[in-house]
This record gives C-alpha cells, structure tokens and sequence, in this order.
C-alpha cells in the first residue's frame, strides 16, 4: 500500500544545502555550485587517486564515475522502474536519461527546493519517463512492488532510520529486484575510537554536513544482518574508500576558494577519519529475496 507523503512541515536540516543555495542564487560560475550544485551532491570515484589532482573538472568527472560504478552495479533497463532516494538535484536520473532510452526513472527528496532544482536542469530525453516526488525514504509514498531497482546515492546516513529505509526500499521493489547505496560504514574495530572522536567533533561537521549518523549498523556485518531481517541478501560490498579520498583535497580547495572556514573545518574532520581508515566508503548492493 503506497504510504502519504510527508507534508510540508517535514524539515531536514542540511546547512551545506544553504549554502549552495544561498551561492546558486548569486552565480552559477561558482566553484561550491559548479562541484556540488549542478549535478551530483556526492563524493567523486578517483581511477588512480595517487595522480588525482584537485581541480572542479576533475572532481566532477569523478563524481560521475562514482555513478557510473553504482548504476552498473544496479543494473538498469527499461523492463525495471528505478527510484532514486534522496535524488538531491537529480544527478542520478540526469545520467541515465542521457546515456539510456526508453527508461522510467523517479527521483524522491524530502526537500522540494532540491527537486524544484532538479526539475529546471533536466529535460527528458530518448523516450524516458522522468519524475520528481517529494517524500520520506523511511515513508515511501509508492505501492507495493513498483520498482525493479532502488538506489540511494549517498544520503542513507541522514535517513532518520536505516532499517526503516530498508524495509520501506523492500517493499517497493519487486521481489528479484536490487537496492544499491552509497555509505560511510565504520571499520568494525574503530566503531569505540570513533564515537569517543566523533563526541568532540560530530558538532562542528553538523554546523556544515548536518545530521550524519555513522552507526547503526556500524559494520558490513551490520548490514548483512539488517538485510536479512528486511527481507534482502548482500551481493555486492565494495571498499572504494582510497577512490574516493582525493574529493576532500578537492573540496577543501573550493572551500578555501569562497572562504567558507566552517565547513573547512568540518571537510578536514570528515576527512581525517577516512584517512586513518576508521570510516570506509562502501558502495553496497542487495537483491530483493
Ligand atoms: C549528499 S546528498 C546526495 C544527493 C544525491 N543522491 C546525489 O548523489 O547527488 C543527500 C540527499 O539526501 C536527501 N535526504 C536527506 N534525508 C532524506 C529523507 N529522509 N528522505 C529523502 N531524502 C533525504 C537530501 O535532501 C539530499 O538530497
């Protein structure tokens, strides 16, 4: 049964967001805006991150490698409706509506400036059938069995609860079909250091990157455990971390570009605990049992 979608009153609070909007409405040449406000609001994947530089052109071709990497893992085709949760300005559907024909892909957000957005940069193209819904990824607002593949581009740790999400993307899909996300998953040694850390810092990477939970679960083996329970089998669990380390060397240029020393701050704790390892970026798939 297809759930309400959430009225307007339902907020998250993402200052990065502000930000980039506060800086789109002012110009589109931007740096912050070119990397993070036209297309993917997500990490970049680095072929071979030790001879990565950190310029925009090359964060933003890396950033569509890292979607390239997820769709290829999902498997898409215009048998199979896909659903993009938490589809920010629609990066995901805009790379399959120029590479694909004949698809029916819909983006979901919980903001609506970011679907507005999104909706203003794409146009459909090749016979896809595009949309945009506002809504909850823990209150999808879809029937039963609608889609053959969900993904949800780095966005599951803002989710008020990922085993809520997980059933909810369980009971979308078709039985067969295929959930693929992007996540920063603890190494499961460093789940102690890194809350004690994270108790000193987790403050001033929200002043930027908002509410972000590492935890729960806090390993691969989490996870396996949670797909199990909502009704999906881990297929895919693959380390990219070292891809993707060259995106803060990146950011934190742009950052200090526009001069923006909060979320510096904020990128170089975010940084730093992928650098010592404690934090992997997982790109994880699940078929639906
Ligand atoms: C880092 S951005 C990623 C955006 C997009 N997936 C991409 O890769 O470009 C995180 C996204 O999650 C969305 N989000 C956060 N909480 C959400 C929720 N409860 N339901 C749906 N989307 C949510 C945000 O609005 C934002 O668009």
């Amino acid at each position: 049964m297809a759930r309400k979608p959430p009225s307007a009153a339902v907020r998250v609070r993402l200052p990065y967001f502000d930000t980039l909007f506060e800086r789109i409405a002012v110009a589109s040449d931007d740096p912050l805006v070119k990397a993070l406000g036209t297309r993917h609001v997500h990490w970049g994947y680095y072929g071979t991150p030790s001879e990565a530089d950190d310029s925009v052109q090359s964060l933003i071709e890396a950033q569509n490698a890292l979607t390239e990497r997820m769709v290829n893992v999902a498997g898409v085709d215009p048998q199979h409706p896909l659903l993009d949760v938490g589809c920010g300005f629609g990066g995901t559907v805009a790379y399959l509506n120029e590479r694909l024909g004949g698809i029916s892909v819909t983006g979901l957000n919980i903001e609506l400036r970011q679907l507005q957005r999104a909706r203003q940069l794409i146009e459909e193209r090749n016979g896809n059938d595009l949309s945009f819904v506002h809504g909850d990824a823990c209150i999808l607002p879809f029937k039963d069995h609608s889609f053959g593949v969900v993904t949800a581009v780095e966005c599951i740790f803002h989710f008020p609860s990922r085993l809520r999400f997980l059933k909810e993307a369980r009971r979308v899909l078709m039985p067969g079909g295929r959930l693929v996300i992007s996540d920063f998953v603890p190494l499961a040694p460093a789940v102690l250091p890194l809350a004690l850390w994270l108790l000193a810092h987790a403050r001033a990477m929200g002043r930027f990157y908002g509410w972000f939970n590492y935890f729960s679960p806090s390993s691969v083996t989490g996870y396996r455990l949670l797909a199990r329970y909502c009704g999906f089998r881990l297929i895919h669990n693959e380390d990219i971390t070292k891809n993707t380390l060259p995106t803060y060397k990146a950011l934190l240029r742009i950052l200090g570009i526009i001069g923006h020393r909060g979320a510096e701050r904020a990128t170089r704790y975010a940084a730093w605990v992928s650098e010592v390892g404690w934090v992997r970026y997982r790109i994880l798939a699940f078929e639906a049992t």
